[in-house]
């Protein structure tokens, strides 16, 4: 097993790639902790992996708010005293050409999508470096490293987590914590099926595999940059997206 009795944190795990990541870590053998705001939903995806022979825990706050991420790794310390993976997943999307971008939106987006990244990795770095070990994996996206109409705000947040991760990871690397980024292209989630059908088939036709990438496609890849397998791989950029790119 790749992750057997690593502790990981995942947040906005109650569905799309962050659920399949929650699944795929627990067969691999982590403990894991399951974020999202709704109580309700992140208990039943607990009671599932449970249920599933795999061991999970709750890990409830708005990752954006930095006094409900405190109560959580708060509540997080009363059950684990170690913690070994990070994957700060959450994210949210929300287009706008510039003219029509509000200040409010870009707050949210940032909050979620950026200063999240911020707020976890601080708690999660404290508790790793007890053990002179852990990883950390931060959800990026090809917007963030090429843009693209209309996304001038969800870019600059993902653009951004680039230079957390690889500022993260020089100032960690001496404690053994290893930062990498994950930048997926089109992936087949509740996210990508937000956007108009016209604009869901350009996005298809200009991957050079010719289809949508899968959450699980995602999740192996953060298994990977997780696991000791990837014991010397710090500050990257792992592209995962059929080719978009090439
Ligand atoms: P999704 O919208 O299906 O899932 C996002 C999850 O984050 C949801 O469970 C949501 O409740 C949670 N979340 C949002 N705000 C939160 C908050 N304040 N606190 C805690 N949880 C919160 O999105 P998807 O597609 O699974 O995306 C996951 C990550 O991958 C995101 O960071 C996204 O930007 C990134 N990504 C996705 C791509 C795609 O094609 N689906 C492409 C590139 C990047």
């Amino acid at each position: 097993m790749l992750l057997k009795d690593k502790v990981c944190i995942i947040t906005g795990a109650t569905r799309g790639i962050g659920l399949a990541m929650t699944r795929f870590f627990a067969e691999q053998g982590a403990w894991v902790f399951v974020n999202g705001r709704d109580e309700s939903q992140v208990q039943a995806v607990v009671t599932q992996i449970n249920s599933d022979g795999g061991k999970a825990d709750a890990f409830v706050c708005d990752v954006a708010d930095p006094e409900s991420v405190k109560n959580a790794f708060k509540l997080f310390l009363s059950k684990s005293k170690k913690l070994d993976v990070l994957i700060n997943n959450a994210g949210i999307l929300d287009d706008a050409l510039i003219g029509m971008v509000s200040p409010a939106q870009i707050e949210r987006t940032f909050g979620v999508n950026t200063y999240s990244v911020i707020y976890m990795s601080q708690y999660a770095s404290r508790i790793m470096s007890r053990n002179k070990s852990g990883s950390i994996v931060n959800m990026t996206s090809i917007i963030g490293t090429n843009g693209n109409c209309g996304q001038a705000v969800y870019g600059g947040s993902k653009a951004a987590v680039i230079g957390i991760t690889k500022s993260l990871a020089k100032e960690l690397a001496s404690t053994n914590i290893r930062v990498n980024a994950i930048a997926p292209g089109f992936i087949d989630t509740d996210m990508a099926r937000s956007i108009p059908d016209s604009v869901f088939e350009t996005r298809v036709s200009s991957i050079a595999m010719k289809r949508i990438g899968q959450p699980g496609e995602i999740a192996s890849v953060a298994a990977f940059l997780s696991s000791d397998l990837a014991a010397y791989v710090t500050g990257q950029v792992i592209g995962v997206d059929g080719g978009m790119l090439i």
